[in-house]
């Protein structure tokens, strides 16, 4: 299997994302790091171990990293996610540990331990803890097999401000370092997630399984999708991380280009702006695949295929 990394700051979208790659043998996750993002780092490390506990899987290790971004002060997203975070279902306590190591030794100890390339980092929260390990270690960013995120907006534009995409946004020194690092990069941008919106027939039929983990998946989807109902007028909730995940998967579901794409770290208006080249004017070099459409329904038949193998 693929060994990945998911660096995280669930997240109800992220919650998804960690069930669907904890149900796919394709993947071996190494380990879950956790990121302030959604909401502080505090609650987010503790989601990422409510999470695993639910799913049963108490064997894959949790780190906490960065509780802020680079250089700016944290925004965080509880208007979309709750106080919690991962507001929709009361989950206990968790009582697996926190590991003691930081994120960012651990994801710096992992990509110089595995063979050169067999690691890939899927970061579906801010870039801080990803950027923190490329300064502090830059000879890992070579090793790292593919990064995998969920960021960005350009046709589809913003939705914490109308230039700019949350996790872009949030850490965009971050983010621009990522961009820079020569890493090869799936990006998926909300002109993408946007696509990946519940029904009402997937959401109950979540509901249906006689298991811990699919009911869950249908409190937390009912409790995300009130905020782009108000905001978009859609129907259903976007599952944007989870199509990092089904990108390892089944990259036939999805469709890109390769291009440059550049981070916005100056704009008075555009700050955390995902700037691709999707016409290749720029004549700068491509750094990224940038996914654009996705294959909805095939999508959510694999979400629903691999939730029901949960407990
Ligand atoms: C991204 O921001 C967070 O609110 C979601 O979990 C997702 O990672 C979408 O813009
Ligand atoms: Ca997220």
């Amino acid at each position: 299997p693929q060994k990945i990394i998911i660096d995280t700051d669930p997240g109800q979208d992220d919650a998804v994302a960690i069930l669907l790659a904890l149900a796919s043998p394709e993947l071996e996750i190494l380990g879950l790091t956790a990121v302030a993002g959604n909401v502080p780092l505090a609650l987010t490390e503790v989601n990422a171990r409510k999470i695993l506990e639910l799913a049963g899987r108490t064997d894959i290790p949790v780190f906490a990293g960065c509780d802020a971004p680079l250089q700016r002060k944290l925004v965080t997203a509880e208007h979309v996610h709750g106080k919690t975070g991962l507001d929709g279902i009361d989950l206990p306590a968790p009582s697996m540990p926190l590991q003691s190591q930081h994120a960012v030794d651990f994801i710096i100890d992992t990509l110089r331990r595995e063979p050169d390339g067999t690691v890939t980092l899927v970061p579906i929260g801010p870039l801080t803890n990803i950027a923190a390990a490329f300064a502090k270690a830059p000879d890992i960013a070579a090793r790292v097999a593919r990064i995998v995120l969920m960021g960005g907006a350009y046709f589809e534009v913003g939705n914490i401000t109308p230039a700019a995409e949350f996790n872009i946004y949030v850490d965009p020194e971050a983010a621009a370092a990522v961009f820079a690092s020569g890493t090869p990069i799936t990006v998926l941008p909300l002109d993408a997630t946007h696509q990946a919106l519940t029904s009402r027939d997937w959401v109950e039929g979540m509901r249906a399984l006689p298991s811990r983990c699919g009911p869950a998946v249908a409190s937390w989807t009912d409790f995300f999708e009130r905020f782009d109902r108000e905001k978009y007028g859609s129907l259903g909730a976007p599952l944007h991380d989870p199509c990092t995940i089904a990108w390892l998967i089944r990259p036939d579901l999805f469709e890109g280009r390769e291009i440059n794409a550049e981070i916005e770290t100056q704009g008075e208006f555009t700050l955390g702006m995902t700037v691709a080249d999707w016409w290749r004017v720029s004549g700068r070099p491509a750094n990224a695949l940038f996914i654009r459409n996705l294959n909805r329904d095939g999508l959510f038949d694999l979400l629903s295929e691999r939730i029901a193998t949960l407990p």
